[in-house]
């Protein structure tokens, strides 16, 4: 397994346990997707993930070491963890360029200019916007390049916290395409947590659906497009 939870337990303050229990499992090359309705904890989970809070029981064991209490920056430095954040995660100020580097703090001049290279390749709407103020793309322009940034230390496991939020649905579309090719071409495991639930399962392997801190139904991708608890609790019981 690239990731697994084991009755992971935590929360912001003492008292407070948001996350209640949480086992999980994620392959190698696997997409999960986190659901579930606003304020369940998913942001948090996946916070818990990349190391920004500690569990307070349980554990996380990422490629068979126990990261339990490694701490976000050690995370991304040296066990491979990519962490896109919620909220508007490109320096605006910077040039598109600009926040490529800073994602590649990490690695060598050398490295992180071939790394660049290889991503505007990868992604040429970067290319073409290389020398431009973030702060002049479009929003799923900003995705992509949160994206590549994260991208740019080669992880392993991309954690991705709702990439399709406030975008169009045609844009919603071309961020799940880069992502799904991105773990096609790259061979990595991607988390990502997911408002736009049934296009969410069209990319994703399977699927975790949190309640209240907790893990409320899992399951193939397939088998809870096609579940009827899912469609009557978490689709608005729209068809699939
Ligand atoms: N930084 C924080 N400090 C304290 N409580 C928080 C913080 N962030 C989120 N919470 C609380 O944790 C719960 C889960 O929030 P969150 O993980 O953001 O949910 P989701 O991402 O599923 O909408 C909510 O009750 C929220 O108020
Ligand atoms: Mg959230």
């Amino acid at each position: 397994m690239m990731l697994e939870l084991d009755h992971v337990t935590a929360g912001y303050t003492k008292d407070v346990d948001i996350l209640r229990g949480i086992s999980m499992q994620v392959g190698p090359t696997e997409i999960v997707t986190i659901l579930g309705p606003n304020g369940c904890g998913k942001s948090t989970l996946l916070k818990t993930m990349a190391g920004f809070l500690t569990p307070r029981e349980g554990r996380i064991v990422l490629a068979g070491h126990d990261v339990s209490r490694v701490p976000v920056y050690r995370k991304i430095r040296e066990s491979g963890v990519g962490f896109v954040p919620q909220t508007d995660n490109v320096f605006t100020s910077l040039t598109v360029r600009e926040n490529l580097l800073l994602g590649g703090q990490f690695l060598s001049v050398r490295e992180r200019d071939a790394r660049i290279d290889e991503l505007c390749e990868s992604y040429p709407v970067l290319a073409k916007r290389h020398t431009s103020a973030a702060g002049g793309l479009s929003g799923g322009e900003r995705q992509l390049l949160s994206l590549a940034r994260a991208l740019m230390p080669r992880p392993r496991l991309l954690l991705l916290d709702e990439p399709s939020a406030g975008l169009s649905p045609k844009m919603v579309g071309d961020v799940f395409d880069a992502i799904l090719r991105t773990r096609d071409t790259a061979h990595i495991a991607v988390v990502m947590v997911e408002q736009n639930a049934v296009e969410a399962l069209r990319i994703a392997d399977r699927a975790y659906v949190l309640a209240m801190g907790e893990v409320a139904l899992e399951g193939q991708s397939s088998e809870l497009l096609a579940s009827d608890d899912m469609r009557n609790l978490y689709l608005g019981g729209r068809a699939a």
